[in-house]
């Protein structure tokens, strides 16, 4: 293993380690490493950055990390690691009870458990549409993923588990948030993969397209390798729910397929409310607790692999 800690930045009194990784995925077996405090995944607060510049700072360097190492390599490998499904067994309710522990650092609420995101997304969805009881279990585990930061689950750096996430394999978009970076990324300058189509061609369906890694594309991976019953719509939110450059710019629509465009209509409703549950009341969680088994029991096996 090959672990080159390049420097270290303190900002806004926050040690900000940056790493570069080379070599295979078992390399990455140490701590999760950023202290990041915003992500653009969360769009509407990218428009307060000018009354804080200091968070700017601090997503930048997020980014140009993030965009620097993400190349089709490092994705290819991540897929074939966390394919092995053999970190832990438990259950989705066991997962979000675990995902407390996770301190996800571009979330604005640091100080609310995760739990309580996952069912305000969960129940403010359920309350508009009452009978796609998939869609409220679809917002329940759309973030399980970032157990993917717990030292149990290789302890990945913030880089590779949240922020926005794009296609490797053909061209960065333009539209990506702090696309410069991806100047220093070695996909950048390979002719195999910095085409439009890249790797891919046209219409081939998002199924088929390398993704960054991160939460998305985990528990994309577990909910279909322990055969879930969820509809394509869920697993298509689940994958893509922090892909902004498609849902918020439009990009790689020359990629989708039939079924892409179809279940986008499904992402569009679901970000709404993955935004916009934040800071709402907190949820009773014993409360709502049997729905939401009753759920799982109906979408999953009683015991998943992680
Ligand atoms: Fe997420
Ligand atoms: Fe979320």
């Amino acid at each position: 293993m090959t672990l080159i800690i390049d420097d270290q930045i303190s900002q806004f009194g926050i040690e900000v380690e940056e790493k570069k990784i080379h070599g295979n995925e078992t390399e990455l077996g140490f701590g999760a490493g950023f202290l990041v405090p915003h992500t653009n995944s969360f769009g509407h607060n990218f428009r307060d950055y000018e009354a804080d510049s200091e968070r700017q700072e601090g997503v930048e360097n997020f980014y140009r990390i993030n965009h620097v190492n993400q190349t089709y390599d490092f994705v290819k490998r991540m897929r074939e690691e966390y394919w092995r499904l053999n970190r832990m067994e438990m259950s989705i309710w066991e997962c979000c009870e675990l995902l407390n522990d996770v301190v996800d650092d571009s979330d604005p609420d640091l100080d609310e458990p995760q739990i309580q995101h996952l069912l305000q997304t969960a129940e403010a969805i359920r309350k508009d549409y009452p009978n796609e009881d998939w869609l409220h279990l679809t917002a329940l585990i759309h973030d399980l993923g970032k157990v993917l930061l717990l030292p149990s689950f290789g302890g990945l750096p913030q880089w590779a588990v949240v922020g926005d996430t794009f296609p490797v394999g053909c061209a960065f978009d333009e539209s990506i948030v702090h696309h410069k970076y991806f100047k220093e990324n070695p996909d950048y300058l390979n002719s195999v993969y910095n085409t439009k189509y890249g790797a891919y061609s046209e219409g081939c369906g998002l199924n088929n397209v390398m993704m960054s890694w991160g939460h998305d594309d985990y528990m994309y991976l577990v909910a279909q390798e322990n055969g879930t019953t969820l509809p394509s719509p869920a697993l298509f939110i689940i994958r893509y729910h922090s892909f902004y450059a498609l849902h918020k710019a439009g990009a790689y629509k020359h990629l989708m397929n039939e079924e892409d465009k179809e279940n986008l209509k499904w992402l569009l409703i679901f970000n709404k409310y993955d935004l916009y549950s934040k800071s709402k009341e907190t949820v009773d969680v014993q409360n709502v607790k049997p729905y939401y088994l009753s759920l799982i029991d109906k979408y999953f096996p009683a015991k998943l692999r992680w």
